[in-house]
């Protein structure tokens, strides 16, 4: 998208136009599409090529650009109740439980400087201009969504999570990378079944828009680029590590989403209270 369609109406509405005017045959060919678009055409983060590459191949070949969640949030088969269901389970782990465990108990464990640094950095960006999980949750209300508790997918990940974050050191830093690339590439496809089957309520929240901006995630992925090449000029941590946290946590984002998919399916239809 340009520049100036993205000023006009923000990211997530010109990311929406631009998906809308294309047409696609499979669910995974447009989020392959999708993938594209906010992963591998981004201007290259680093100045090390293997990061480069791994930050734009490192998710390929594991099952989880079009694992099942991805697939039935695009191809629009869930009903509004499943949608319901996986949005407060999203919300659980990836939103609240990432905010409220994974990062302050990140911080607390780690002694190193640096990753401190990294972590505060990212806790005042989850806080701007207001706590993200804050804005979810209204989002959800705006839907007359129920968050009801935490169910076992989103308790499951944010235990994944937390080991990820504080795992040794060059392991975390390519956990947290690993993170901060794919969520711009989740988010969006979420932000564009949202945008399709709630236009007016998507269009109120700035969720989608903080996030989908060259300012959210793309920033922070550039942000913890510049803390790897550091650290690894320090002697602090190697390429090898880096490799295997960022790709374990695309191994358990997937396995969330498959985890959301399947307690979406099994669960019995709940009295309609949207
Ligand atoms: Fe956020
Ligand atoms: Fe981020």
């Amino acid at each position: 998208m340009t520049q100036q369609q993205e000023n006009e109406q923000g990211p997530a509405r010109a990311l929406f136009a631009e998906a809308t005017a294309r047409e696609f045959e499979t669910a995974t060919e447009r989020l392959e599409w999708l993938y594209g678009t906010r992963i591998d055409q981004r201007k290259d983060p680093s100045a090390l090529e293997w990061l480069n590459r791994l930050i734009k191949g490192g998710a390929r070949g594991l099952g989880h650009i079009d694992n099942a969640m991805h697939v039935a949030i695009t191809d629009g088969s869930l009903s509004d109740g499943e949608f319901a269901q996986f949005l407060a389970a999203y919300y659980w782990g990836s939103n609240y439980g990432f905010n409220k465990t994974v990062l302050p108990g990140t911080l607390k464990s780690t002694g190193n400087d640096w990753y401190r640094e990294y972590i505060k950095n990212i806790i005042r960006e989850e806080n701007t201009p207001s706590s993200h999980w804050g804005i979810f949750k209204r989002y959800m209300q705006t839907l007359g969504f129920e968050l009801g508790e935490p169910p076992e997918s989103a308790q499951d990940f944010v235990r994944k999570n937390t080991a990820g974050y504080q795992a040794e050191l060059g392991h975390a830093i390519g956990y947290a990378l690993a993170v901060e690339v794919e969520s711009d590439f989740q988010l969006s496809l979420i932000a564009l079944a949202l945008m399709k089957r709630f236009p007016r309520a998507t269009a109120e929240t700035i969720f989608f828009d903080i996030h989908l901006d060259s300012s959210g995630e793309e920033e922070h992925a550039r942000m913890t680029c510049g803390a790897v090449e550091q650290l690894l000029d320090a002697g602090q941590i190697h390429r090898e590590d880096v490799e295997a946290g960022f790709v374990q946590a695309i191994v358990d984002t997937r396995d969330f989403m498959l985890a959301m998919h399947e307690e979406v399916r099994d669960a019995q239809p709940i009295a309609q209270i949207w």
